[in-house]
């Protein structure tokens, strides 16, 4: 692409971007119509028409023990529960199903580490290693209903890992491996955790740190974990506890080979996975076992168009989201694709390591973040057009809202004006995607996850009337339940209920995002509602960071907030106040950051620290963030008149002036 840049320095690429700004829809192509599974519109009103039936149908293309014959029992809103009459394993479905259907020698991934290793892992291989795994964990005491840890990086273990659980009826509950150790015992502890299965090290970017080492630290403040297990992987020396650590491999040559799917209840709890709300506690939450994998499995198939004896997928998430869990793992797996899976960093050996694997595997489908693109077109087109990206026939995009200007970038470098882009629209909670073209059918508007896919029906609503908003603003709801829906918040059904279906009712599910819906019915994410930021896809909670912030000695008082970032979408700024022992400077701020790195993870040390005397509060002492949110991303102050003392305001825009000024 450098070589549409003009001799005389102006750009024809920049104007080409421009030129695709103005297109308002684009329409499948032609060319990938003819190849697609599904062209024809009346899938969604089909879908509509009978939707507990079209759910039925796709949970029918999973293998069940036992078929069912309820679909869904909806006696105690909003406690739904799906084909609980059923019989299902997960990880039958995602291993043994394409072995038996002679398929064992596909790749399910080609695995690719940091340093340009790489392992090809096929069906078969899966089928041994989960297994083994599970046999590992049935001798360390775990059962159906046992809650197990997975603290790994990017490796194929981290999948073994899941699927050995899924095999076994236990519940996983895997922690991104950004996160701080003392998160991981948190979360370890909060979730009654019986083993944690970690590494002795990690690798990234060329260097490596201790893991094993670093969660021995906190692990104590966990009492349920009997057993760390431990998988090699970087070769670091780790202190190991008798009688509660164990080396995987070591383990793993003592027990049988063979452990055969156990049929399970399509309730069983498949996995836990904290996410960010509004308090400090992070929200544990829970899905099952049919429901997920039918929502997980038809998505997979419809949203990215896939057939899995031709294609080449890559979704680039980390496993520790629900990105990682839903399609990179059980998804794809339940479809029988072949994947890549990449343990490293966009940027690690060099800018264009994606595209070279791209080019290597032949991939044709690829699914990423706008942070992640944004970051691209930072580095420029060079790096993509060094290889060749021909193989590509669809882009997705998930975990934001993407700008236009992204959205086309990434049309046009990365999909060569023949890729439709996929831009989906889900959550941790949603389990699947929800909103989101289907690529052969829907036609695209840059920026927007276009409709409902069939049977999924969303709405918005006016937040004062409770009006359904049919053209315009108002907050995103789900109307009815859906297979892959969580079914608790792990040990919480209070909070469960009151986070997302009390405004409305326990038929209405509040997602926590606001939206706009044009006149063709397209939704348009806005952004969150509540207090969660949105840095790089990653949810964070303002309390849980804000806590993190006044655990520091120095500090008095916290409030964070969000503010508008080039790269990553949004950005943390922290309103600090301190106990006055300290001067509120640069040096301090640093040490602020990387407190709450270490607490939290480094996701969430705040981009910037705003030090100040007092924080802008109501009569009845409570901090206006809101005032807060308007003084980061420089705008016009709302009503100020409810402040305890007004002063405190011109201080801080003060404050902030000056600072973005010297930055
Ligand atoms: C945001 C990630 C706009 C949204 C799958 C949601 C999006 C939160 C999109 C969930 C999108 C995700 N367009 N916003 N296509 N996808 N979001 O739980 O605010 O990590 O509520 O799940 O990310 O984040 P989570």
């Amino acid at each position: 692409m450098a070589d549409t840049l003009d001799p005389d320095g102006s750009t024809t690429f920049e104007a080409e971007i421009d030129a695709l700004l103005e297109v308002e829809r684009f329409e499948p192509s032609e060319e990938f119509r003819r190849a697609a599974s599904t062209t024809d519109e009346s899938v969604y009103e089909e879908a509509e028409r009978d939707w507990q039936g079209y759910w039925a149908r796709r949970a029918r293309e999973l293998h069940w023990h036992e078929p069912f014959q309820t679909v869904l029992d909806d006696a105690n809103p909003p406690f739904y529960r799906w084909f609980t009459d059923g019989r299902i394993n997960v990880s039958y479905n995602c291993v043994d199903r394409h072995v038996e259907a002679g398929d064992g020698e596909r790749v399910a991934y080609h695995w690719v580490g940091e340093e340009g290793e790489s392992r090809t892992i096929t069906y078969a291989d899966l089928h041994r290693d989960v297994q083994r795994f599970a046999n590992v964990l049935k001798g360390l005491g775990v059962g159906t209903g046992d809650v197990v840890g997975i603290f790994l990086p990017m490796i194929p273990e981290v999948v073994v890992a899941m699927l050995a659980c899924a095999r076994i009826g236990a519940t996983h509950n895997v922690v991104f491996g950004g996160f701080a150790p003392s998160s991981v015992a948190e979360r370890m502890e909060v979730s009654d955790a019986k083993v944690l299965v970690t590494v002795d090290g990690a690798r990234r970017k060329g260097r490596t740190a201790p893991v094993k080492a670093a969660v021995d630290e906190v692990i104590d403040r966990a009492p349920s974990v009997q057993h760390v297990l431990v998988v090699r992987n970087a070769g670091v020396d780790c202190p190991m506890a008798q009688g509660r650590d164990l080396f995987y491999d070591e383990v793993a040559g003592t027990v049988e080979a063979e452990c055969p799917a156990e049929p399970l209840d399509p309730e069983t709890p498949l996995f836990i996975l904290y996410s960010s709300g509004s308090t400090a506690k992070p929200k544990g939450i829970l899905h099952t076992s049919g429901g997920y994998l039918t929502g997980v499995a038809a998505t997979t198939k419809d949203v990215f168009d896939l057939k899995p004896e031709t294609d080449v997928y890559w979704c680039t998430a980390d496993v520790g989201w629900v990105t990682g869990h839903s399609y990179i793992v059980y998804g794809p797996l339940a479809n029988g694709a072949t994947s890549v899976m990449f343990e490293g960093a966009p940027d690690y050996p060099h800018k264009g390591i994606w595209w070279e694997l791209v080019e290597r595997f032949g991939v044709t489908i690829f699914y990423t973040a706008p942070t992640a693109i944004r970051a691209c077109i930072k580095w420029g087109p060079e790096h993509p057009a060094k290889h060749d990206l021909s193989s590509l026939r669809l882009l997705g995009s998930v975990g934001e809202p993407i700008n236009p200007k992204a959205w086309v970038w990434y049309y046009k470098v990365i999909g060569g004006e023949r890729c439709p882009v996929v831009d989906t629209w889900w959550q941790t909670e949603t389990g699947a995607v929800m909103i989101s073209p289907l690529p052969g059918v829907t036609a695209a508007k840059p920026g927007s996850a276009t409709r409902p896919i069939p049977g999924i029906s969303a709405k918005l609503v006016d937040p004062d009337t409770g009006q359904e908003v049919l053209e315009g603003e108002g907050l995103l709801a789900i109307d009815r339940p859906w297979p892959s829906m969580l079914r608790t918040l792990y040990q919480d059904d209070e909070r469960y209920v009151s986070t997302y279906w009390s405004r409305f009712g326990p038929r209405t599910y509040v997602a926590g995002d606001g939206a706009r819906r044009d006149a063709d019915g397209y939704f348009t994410i806005i952004g969150r509602i509540d207090d969660v930021i949105n840095v790089s896809g990653h949810r964070l909670s303002t309390a849980e960071v804000e806590s993190a912030i006044v655990a520091h000695d120095e500090v008095a008082e916290a409030a964070v907030v969000p503010e508008p970032h080039d790269l990553t979408g949004q950005a943390i700024v922290a309103f600090v106040t301190l106990t006055g022992q300290r001067q509120g400077d640069d040096a301090l701020a640093v040490e602020l950051r990387e407190f709450v790195g270490a607490r939290i993870g480094k996701l969430a040390r705040p981009g910037r620290v705003v030090f100040t005397d007092d924080l802008p509060k109501t009569r009845s002492g409570k901090i206006m963030r809101r005032l807060l949110r308007d003084l980061a991303e420089g705008r016009e102050l709302g009503d100020v008149t409810t402040l305890r003392d007004p002063s405190v305001v011109d201080d801080l825009r003060a404050r902030v002036a000056a600072q973005k000024a010297s930055s």
